[in-house]
């Protein structure tokens, strides 16, 4: 059967890195608070001249360089952001032409923290329908940009980056063959008001500025990833007990203990970026896995499952035999 294997993956962060220590000059917060509160240590923040679809070039570059395949023979490029460059065109046309692709097919996907997942399930989709063959997905944020730094209880949480895998359409064994094995989304309007900007082309017409009901969403978070890992698991028709490493969205160590706990895994098989790199929305699991990948826990024909919650709230989880 045709399915989508990850051939290279790749990542880009910004030049300056931001300490605790260095937010608790500008809010009233601590490192202790920040650490006890989240594990996050660091966060990556983007010069004026570094820009989502800058990041998400870098991290294509790298994962092209990693697959070893050309540029010219990718045929679709989806890009997941909520900071795209401009409203429009696309962050991932920017992207395609800085890449000098002649032509592609290339959007953008707005699902805030799930954005990767969303994107993946997009792109698998139109490979195994045969629509194409050779995919960029990619997660690129730079939220930096729409958070309120005088607001301590969300500057201290989230960071910039971008990460990139390239997706090809191959012959996999129908049982324990490579590529995405599985993959389940969701959403749910009605919780619009706990994660949100406050400003947008058609309301306010300004870009706004981040808002979240931190506790809520921590609850929600856990309860919905560990149920849809389950779901995705059980449509590969694996257990929990047989997946090798979980790369999750980051943002915050504590959901990612709890959920790992309540999936009875144990909590080194989970790839934890959140103390490097700080909440970095779409871009967290592209940025995690491809550290794992380049640190050489992550190999070829590890079982993995990749998870996230956002904005919406959106959520989605994806099992690949790497
Ligand atoms: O990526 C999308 C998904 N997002 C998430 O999953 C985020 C989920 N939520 C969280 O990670 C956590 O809820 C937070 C890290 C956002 C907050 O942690 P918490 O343990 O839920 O804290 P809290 O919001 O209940 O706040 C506890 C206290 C409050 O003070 P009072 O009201 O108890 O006096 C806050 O004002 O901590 C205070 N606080 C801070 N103190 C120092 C909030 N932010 C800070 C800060 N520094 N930066």
């Amino acid at each position: 059967m045709i399915r989508s294997v990850i051939i290279g993956t790749g990542s880009q962060l910004p030049a300056r890195r931001v300490s605790n220590a260095e937010l608790a000059e500008q809010v009233d917060t601590t490192d202790e608070w920040i650490v006890e509160r989240t594990g996050i240590r660091f966060r990556y923040v983007a010069a004026p001249e570094e820009t989502t679809s800058t990041l998400a070039t870098g991290a294509c570059k790298a994962a092209l360089a990693a697959a070893g395949v050309d540029a010219q023979s990718i045929d679709l490029i989806i890009l997941a952001t909520a900071t795209p460059d401009q409203t429009f065109p696309a962050s991932a046309t920017k992207v395609q032409a800085a890449l000098g692709i002649d032509d592609c097919v290339a959007f953008d996907v707005a699902a805030v923290c799930s954005g990767f997942l969303y994107a993946l399930q997009v792109a698998d989709s139109m490979i195994r329908a045969g629509v194409h063959k050779r995919a960029l997905v990619i997660g690129a944020e730079t939220f930096s940009r729409i958070l309120d730094w005088e607001d301590r209880t969300t500057c201290v949480l989230f960071g910039d980056g971008a990460g990139a895998i390239v997706l090809d359409a191959q012959e996999s064994d129908a049982g324990q063959g490579r590529g995405i094995l599985a993959t389940r989304l969701h959403a749910d309007g009605r919780h619009n008001e706990l994660l949100y900007v406050d400003g947008g082309p058609s309301t306010t017409g300004t870009v706004g500025k981040v808002r979240m009901k931190g506790r809520e969403v921590f609850r929600h978070a856990v309860v919905n990833l560990a149920s849809v890992m389950e779901e995705s698991l059980a449509a590969a028709g694996l257990a929990a007990a047989q997946v090798d490493w979980v790369v999750p969205h980051q943002a915050n160590a504590r959901i990612l203990d709890a959920t790992a706990r309540k999936l009875g895994l144990a909590p080194e098989k989970v790839i934890v970026t959140v103390d490097q790199h700080a909440n970095t929305s779409a871009a967290s699991v592209p940025l995690a896995l491809d550290t794992a990948v380049r640190d050489g826990r992550i190999k070829a024909n590890d079982l993995i499952v990749l998870e996230a919650m956002g904005g919406g709230f959106t959520w989605g989880a994806a099992v690949v035999r790497f």
